[in-house]
């Protein structure tokens, strides 16, 4: 396996390890009662899983078989509903750091394939990034009102 892609294998392992950390805010949203902020994370986590799938396909496609390495024993306390964000928020854009380096990394390479392939990954995190900044903004402005939690936990639940 070259460096590009032993690095390619690294993010599947990264994108299995982030869907991780979801189901872990997820049950501590369940945890606290808020059932709609938990289907989110737990749909956030579906969709890392996705992430790592379609890496695991194109390992395939390029004749390597992906290895999956050891997962980290992920965050248990996030503070408060606002904080859970913020983290998963960070985490997002550590994601964006990596899928640039390994951007930079193709193109070092001039391995087009995949520069291509991680393409959609760029806008995937452009997505992401976008969304959990949407959140918090909304939560900042509900601040410690419980009626406006409970409205904004019904409406992410029905994500
Ligand atoms: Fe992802
Ligand atoms: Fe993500």
């Amino acid at each position: 396996m070259g460096k590009l892609l032993k690095k390619l294998n690294e993010q599947y392992n990264f994108e299995i390890s982030s869907g991780y950390i979801y189901y872990s805010m997820a049950n501590y949203m369940k945890d606290k009662g808020m059932d709609g902020f938990a289907h989110f994370f737990n749909k956030q986590a579906e969709e890392e899983f996705e992430h790592a799938e379609k890496l695991r396909q194109f390992l395939f496609e390029v004749d390597v078989r992906p290895e999956l390495e050891s997962i980290e024993k992920p965050q248990v306390e996030f503070g408060n509903f606002t904080e859970t964000f913020k983290t998963a928020y960070e985490h997002e854009q550590e994601v964006t750091r990596r899928i640039n380096e390994l951007v930079d990394l193709a193109a070092e390479e001039k391995d087009h394939r995949v520069t291509s392939l991680l393409q959609w990954y760029v806008d995937e995190q452009v997505e992401e990034e976008d969304n959990f900044r949407g959140i918090i903004e909304r939560l900042e402005r509900i601040g410690e009102s419980w009626a406006g939690l409970y409205i904004y936990d019904g409406e992410l639940g029905r994500r």
